[in-house]
Order: structure tokens, then C-alpha cells, then sequence
């Protein structure tokens, strides 16, 4: 057993009122109960409450071997997904590999992992297209639906360019789709095609799906630990399986975050010290986002990378509307020693710093914007994390799920749903003339004549 990630709601006390809590935990141990009883609304996805002491094992094998024989025939992965088929690969990528060198290996000893399909930019694809040229790659095509339009174009113009270097088998054998056991124009192509495929289980919705092959087959190309990682999971499983809020942090959590909510906090700020953590706070928002706007209700969930948005934001942090609270991931530990050194001359003034490690000084910042937010009216949370190791990546994914699915059901939606991603995706189905959305269509166009009119 590792260490556990603490969480410290102490700089937060001003804002709030041990009783306010009090009156909320009936409700947290019910809501608790319907989660593990699956009873509540949208309880057919709860697949991933168990997965990190379910998961399929013999898949994991597959994932593995798949992954040692890419690193011996590729020198790029590209992966195409969007949404939940892509941020959890690209959050554990981002936070567990080297900043200046491709894959997990000091110098780049596993295949580069490049992420495609998670937009509809042609720039981008026709230089990936280009750049993939002259490397040996192979591709992972993640869809659960498999009708994704970002996902499915991107994967045309791949597919294309393997069939191209390596023929219509060739391609094949270098092809992975991650997608429904049954369901969907993915699973249909593979069969046709055969790809070698990884199933995402039905139960499991696209933005709790990082613990599943949509997150684990991409790290585990990347270099990572993937059973460390879902080590990290089933030590969050455990902690976050008690009912009574004061011994679970993630109900803690949820608890706080609905509090604030209540008292007119409108968004949340996940706060982060490292680059290395921006995609963990993308993959965040989206669960967040995703799970609890709904019906007119829920926290904005957003993000600020510190400390270089304290000197873009930090104006507005300190001083401007009162709107929000923070979540700070603090990391205990750091992998480097790095130390200011001394200078003779001290023309910058530097000096008085020589010796102190860099990640010491941005401890400091921590601690230091804490107390001036916390003056300016912020309600801060913390949550401690040991370090950034696969382990802890897998910690904090369960963590956060646990506290989602609470915190949506303590706001009262079903936090497993996504009506508002779907009208987006019809509309697009329908301007770009999909058959079966020819009314939408015409709805649409007479929308965008009269806005163009009005702006003549
Ligand atoms: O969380 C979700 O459900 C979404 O973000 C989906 O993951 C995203 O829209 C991609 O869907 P799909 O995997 O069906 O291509």
C-alpha cells in the first residue's frame, strides 16, 4: 500500500461552517448506497466503479504484448480519439514522460505517442500525414461509438497513408481499434479489416473510460506502468469505498465543491504547479463539465496552470468578482534537485536564493498565492500528492470519478449523461449533409440565412 493523497480542506474553513457539512452527510451516505447498489439514475454506466479490481485481465496481457511489439516496429503511435477516448491517454502521457523527449525512456526508448482526431483542424493532419512520411508508425483508432466524425475523418486519411507504406495487410497488422465488444462502424471495419481490437465495456461512459483499454493501451505504448497505475486505482478504490464523508476525501470533496456551489461559487478552479499536470486538468474539466452541466445547473469547471497564469489571471484571482474557488494539486515530491547556483557578480540580484532548489521556490509560490487568494476571499482546497508516479496518476483518476459521481448526484443530474455533447454532434451531422438529418438541416440553414441577413 502506498501512501494515501490527502486531502486539506483547511484553507477553505473560513468560508464555510462544520454544521453546513453536517447537514449534507445523510444525503452523501444515501447517495453512497445507491452508487454501490447501482440504483440511482444512469446506474447502467456505473462499469467503472469496480474496474480497477474487475478489469479484464486477459486483455491487459493482450495490451502489453501489443505494446512490446510496437516498440520493436514503430517509432510513432498515433492515436485518434476525441473527448473521453483521448484526454486520459493524453493526462498520463503528459504527466509521466520526460518534457523534452518523446517516449517514457530517459532518451526516448518507447515509440512517440501523438494524438490526432480530437479536432477538425487540416493543418494539423495534412503536417502529421507529412511528418509520419518517413517514420514506421502504427495507429489506434478509439471510438466507442465509432461514428465520431473528428475521430473517423482523421482515421481515414491514417488508415490511408499505412495502406499506402504498407500495404492492405501490412496496415492491418499495425492497426489497434479500441471500441464497443458489438456496437457501431468501428467495430463492423475492424472485423472486416482485422485490426486486432481492445473492448471499451458497455458500462463504461467515454470520460470514465481512462482505466479501460481507451486509456491503458496508449501508456502502456508510451512506456508506462499501466499495472502500477491500476495499482494506484484499487488503492483509491479502497479509500474511497466508506460511506461516512469524515474517512472518504472524495465525498469530502464533493461535499465542499456543492457547498460552495450553493453559496454562489459559480466555477471551480483546478489549480496546478507543474506543466507536466495541464492535460491531468483537461481530462478533469471534462469530467467535471460533462458529468454536472446539465438542466441549467453545476460549477464551471477551469483551470490554471501556475505559476505563469499568476501573471496573466492572478489580477483577476486576487481582486475581481468573487466567483469561485480553488482546487490546488500540490506535489510532495519532485524528481529534480536542481539548485540555484552562486554568482560573483549578482547582477540579477539572485543571490540570496543560491542553493535553494527551483522546485522549492515553487513550493513557496504555493503556499505564498494560497494566503493572498485566501485573503482575497477564496475559498482554497488542497490535495496532497506524495508525487507524480503511475501509481498516483491511477489514484487521482479514481479519486476524482468516486467524488464526480457524488458530487453530480448531490446537484441533483444524472452525472452520467451527456444530452448537450449529442445536439452539437446532430448539427454537425446535419451541416454537413449526413443522411437521416435532412430536417435538422433545413432548420439549421434558415437559422444561419437569418443571422446573416441581420448582420448585412
Ligand atoms: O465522454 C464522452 O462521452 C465523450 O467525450 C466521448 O468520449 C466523445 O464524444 C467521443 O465519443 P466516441 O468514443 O463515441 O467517439
Amino acid at each position: 500500500m502506498g501512501e494515501r493523497i490527502m486531502f486539506d480542506p483547511r484553507a477553505a474553513l473560513p468560508f464555510f461552517r462544520e454544521e453546513e457539512l453536517a447537514a449534507l452527510e445523510p444525503r452523501v451516505k444515501q447517495i453512497h448506497q445507491q452508487i454501490h447498489a447501482r440504483t440511482g439514475v444512469g446506474s447502467d454506466f456505473l462499469g467503472w466503479v469496480d474496474l480497477p479490481l474487475t478489469y479484464n485481465r486477459e486483455e491487459l496481457a493482450a495490451i502489453k504484448n501489443a505494446a512490446a511489439q510496437i516498440k520493436e516496429q514503430a517509432e510513432v503511435m498515433v492515436v485518434a480519439g476525441i473527448g473521453g477516448s483521448y484526454l486520459g491517454a493524453r493526462a498520463a502521457i503528459e504527466m509521466l514522460t520526460p518534457y523534452f523527449c518523446s517516449g517514457a525512456g530517459e532518451t526516448g526508448a518507447y515509440p512517440q505517442v501523438i494524438f490526432a482526431g480530437h479536432h477538425l483542424s487540416g493543418t494539423y493532419l495534412q503536417e502529421l500525414l507529412h511528418y509520419l512520411e518517413d517514420k514506421e508508425f502504427c495507429l489506434n483508432v478509439i471510438s466507442k461509438s465509432g461514428t465520431t466524425t473528428e475521430t473517423a475523418v482523421a482515421f481515414r486519411f491514417l488508415r490511408k497513408l499505412a495502406e499506402e507504406k504498407y500495404g492492405k495487410k501490412g496496415a492491418a497488422s499495425r492497426i489497434y481499434a479500441t471500441t464497443d465488444r458489438q456496437k457501431g462502424a468501428l467495430r463492423r471495419m475492424a472485423e472486416e479489416a482485422g485490426y486486432q481490437t481492445f473492448t471499451i465495456p458497455e458500462d463504461v461512459g467515454g470520460r470514465y473510460s481512462v482505466l479501460s483499454p481507451v486509456g491503458l493501451f496508449p501508456m502502456a505504448v508510451a512506456g508506462l506502468d499501466i499495472e502500477q497505475i491500476l495499482a494506484g486505482a484499487g488503492e483509491a478504490y479502497q479509500a474511497c469505498s466508506v460511506a461516512e464523508p469524515a474517512l472518504n476525501a472524495a465525498y469530502q470533496y464533493a461535499l465542499l465543491r456543492n457547498l460552495f456551489y450553493q453559496k454562489g461559487k459559480l466555477v471551480e478552479l483546478m489549480v496546478s504547479y507543474e506543466p507536466a499536470l495541464h492535460y491531468f486538468t483537461e481530462w478533469w474539466k471534462q469530467l467535471f463539465g460533462e458529468s454536472e452541466g446539465k438542466e441549467g445547473k453545476g460549477l464551471f469547471p477551469a483551470a490554471v496552470n501556475f505559476t505563469s497564469d499568476l501573471h496573466s489571471l492572478g489580477q483577476y484571482l486576487q481582486d475581481g468578482r468573487r466567483i469561485f474557488f480553488e482546487t490546488v494539486l500540490q506535489v510532495l515530491r519532485s524528481k529534480s534537485t536542481l539548485a540555484l547556483p552562486a554568482e560573483e557578480e549578482n547582477l540579477d540580484g539572485l543571490n540570496y536564493l543560491a542553493g535553494r532548489q527551483v522546485d522549492e521556490l515553487n513550493a513557496q509560490a504555493l503556499q505564498g498565492t494560497l494566503l493572498a487568494h485566501q485573503d482575497g476571499g477564496v475559498p482554497v482546497l488542497v490535495l496532497r500528492i506524495p508525487e507524480l508516479s503511475a501509481y498516483y496518476f491511477g489514484y487521482l483518476v479514481y479519486f476524482f470519478e468516486k467524488a464526480c459521481a457524488m458530487s453530480g448526484y448531490l446537484l441533483g443530474v444524472n452525472p452520467f449523461n451527456q444530452p448537450g455533447v449529442e445536439e452539437y454532434k446532430q448539427n454537425l451531422f446535419a451541416l454537413l449533409g449526413k443522411a437521416g438529418y435532412e430536417e435538422r438541416r433545413q432548420r439549421i440553414l434558415t437559422r444561419l440565412d437569418n443571422l446573416e441577413h441581420h448582420h448585412k
